[in-house]
């Protein structure tokens, strides 16, 4: 019998010190990803399979994630992933289950944990709530080992906050956008400048080509601090545009160059606020990031140089680990479940669930759902 639920699971396991096998469900923006991640203790966890199915097509046209598609197209998804993840081996593997149980678009939200909930009622197996966020804070902890306390910057279309990770449940949030996530303000100067979506990776090509000499601000840089602002960034990107083709009529080359005058404003805001952020976190075990805007070449080498200025190891888990998945719900879910935690089917979806209670609720809630 579980003391936290009064229910009978199928087989007695040693949470804490036990060989485990997670399940993670992820549902709450636009990718539905599970996956299976094994952690015998003592040594490197292991990702059995890790399974996302986008929905970028399904979006695509209305400028953003629209929440009821993503609800509806999540439903429809999610059976099969968890399937796909199962890749045949059956639940019968599987110690407990994880899911993503907020900050995020609430349908999605709620459709992945009601899955979780009737995964675990019906196989008799542990659950776990995981916040979405901490996810992310903890992947380091799952591809590169790191130990506590480190400093982790989430930067993505929906994402950007600087946290201190002290422990499991235990982080401390140090700054964040007061506005847009940076990824939205790549996919809205792309969308600005005629680029296909995602913009990020188009805005990132065509900045390669061009040269940064276009005077673009550099939001919230005088003021003391970790805050970030992203949105002024778009509104000068237009003017600027403006500025060079009144006709409408925008040359490639001044293209590329605006382009790359945006990246290097965003890159030069991000480490500067880095610097910052690794000076107000105290001693670290290492500056790690996370999120799609990590992938950007001129940033990740930016905050590597910002991290080796400091003398802290600096980490970056591979892409697909950085953007949303179901491996670091799982990983989560172990690291929960070796604290004792756990939670019960009475488990709530929660559209905003701050990881740190503590600090200030962050302005704006961003078209990907709750930045919490
Ligand atoms: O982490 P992610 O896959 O999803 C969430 O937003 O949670 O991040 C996607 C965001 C998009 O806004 C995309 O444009 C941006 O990350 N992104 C990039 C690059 N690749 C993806 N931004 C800048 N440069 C890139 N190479
Ligand atoms: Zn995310």
């Amino acid at each position: 019998m579980d003391r936290h639920s009064g229910r009978c699971y199928r087989r007695r396991v040693d949470f804490r010190n036990a060989p485990l096998t997670v399940l993670g469900i992820e549902a709450s923006c636009d990718d539905t990803a599970a996956a299976l991640v094994r952690h015998v203790p003592g040594a490197a966890p292991v990702i059995l399979s890790n399974v996302v199915a986008g929905q970028d097509a399904l979006h695509e046209g209305f400028g953003g994630v629209v929440p009821e598609i993503a609800a509806r197209a999540h439903a429809e998804a999610l059976d099969l992933t968890v399937e796909k993840a199962l890749e045949g081996r059956g639940l019968r593997v599987v110690d407990a289950v994880a899911v993503t149980a907020g900050p995020g678009l609430i349908g999605g939200v709620v459709a992945g944990v009601m899955l979780a909930k009737g995964i675990a009622a019906g196989a008799g197996l542990p659950l776990v709530g995981v916040n979405h966020l901490a996810g992310h804070a903890l992947t380091p902890r799952l591809t590169d080992g790191l130990s506590f306390p480190y400093l982790m910057l989430l930067v993505s279309g929906g994402h950007c906050q600087f946290l201190l990770v002290r422990g499991e449940g235990d982080h401390r949030r140090l700054g964040g956008t007061i506005d847009d996530a940076p990824g939205e303000a790549f996919d809205k100067t792309a969308r600005l400048l005629g680029l296909p979506m995602p913009g990020g990776p188009a805005v990132e090509r065509e900045a390669a080509r061009g040269t940064p000499r276009i005077a673009l601000p550099r939001p919230l840089l005088g003021r003391e601090g970790c805050d970030l602002s992203f949105s002024g960034l778009k509104t000068a990107v237009l003017r600027a545009r403006g500025d060079l083709a009144p006709d409408g009529a925008l040359r490639e080359g001044d293209r590329a160059d605006l382009c790359a005058s945006f990246q290097a404003a965003v890159t030069e805001v991000l480490a500067e606020k880095s610097r910052r952020a690794l000076r107000a976190a105290g001693p670290v075990t290492a500056f790690a990031v996370a999120g799609g805007v990590a992938a950007n070449g001129a940033i990740r080498a930016a905050l590597e140089g910002v991290a080796a200025e400091a003398g802290t190891p600096f980490a970056a888990p591979p892409p697909p680990l950085c953007t949303d998945n179901g491996a670091m719900i799982a990983w989560a879910g172990i690291e929960a479940l070796r604290q004792g935690r756990r939670d019960d089917l009475t488990l709530a979806a929660r559209p905003r669930w701050p990881l740190d209670e503590a600090a200030a609720p962050m302005l704006g809630s961003g078209k990907r759902g709750a930045k919490a």
